[in-house]
């Protein structure tokens, strides 16, 4: 409880970045994904995209990094929605029988592996948010595999 939406939006009305976070539905704590979410994606990641991303999303070969510089010069100014319509339609190349859950859910990961914050309110097909107002390009410091990841 406790949402404190008035002075978090008055700082960014005043800053004048209010529209871009209105219109990215970032919630009062700033996040687009939830923690579950961004770890039940690490998972589907590992399983569905790693063999030809890497798994710490570096790249590799012809598939590119999905964090860094590179990765926000490309996806930056576009939104969450329309990572999820190009993952979701097009990766991995060969097609997936994963649902469109699972898809956020890699989703969240990739933008937790580019320094998003992780918040109250799960990602959705129409979260909408611009990728630069969520997301650094930056890898947290201590987010590689961190729970305990039960070796298959
Ligand atoms: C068989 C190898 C392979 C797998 C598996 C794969 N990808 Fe890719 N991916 C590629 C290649 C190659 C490209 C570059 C060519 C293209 O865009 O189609 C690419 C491009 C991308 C891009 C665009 C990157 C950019 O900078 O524009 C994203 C995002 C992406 N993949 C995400 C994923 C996700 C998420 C998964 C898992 C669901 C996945 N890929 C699985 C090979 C793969």
């Amino acid at each position: 409880m406790g949402i404190n939406l008035t002075g978090g939006l008055a700082v960014f009305l005043v800053s004048g970045l209010g529209g871009i976070w209105l219109a990215g539905q970032a919630t009062a704590d700033g996040g687009v994904f939830t923690a579950a979410q961004a770890e039940a994606g690490r998972k589907a990641y590992q399983a569905q995209c790693a063999s030809c991303h890497a798994g710490d999303l570096g790249g590799r070969d012809d598939a590119p990094a999905l964090t860094g510089d590179a990765f926000m010069a490309t996806w930056g100014a576009r939104t969450t929605t329309e990572l999820f319509d190009f993952v979701r339609t097009t990766m991995p190349p060969e097609g997936s029988s994963m649902t469109p859950d699972e898809y956020l859910a890699i989703v969240a990961h990739m933008l937790g592996q580019n320094g998003g914050k992780a918040g109250s309110s799960p990602l959705t097909a129409t979260t909408g948010a611009t990728i630069n107002a969520v997301a650094t390009g930056k890898r947290p410091p201590s987010a590689l595999d961190v729970p305990m990841m039960a070796r298959r």
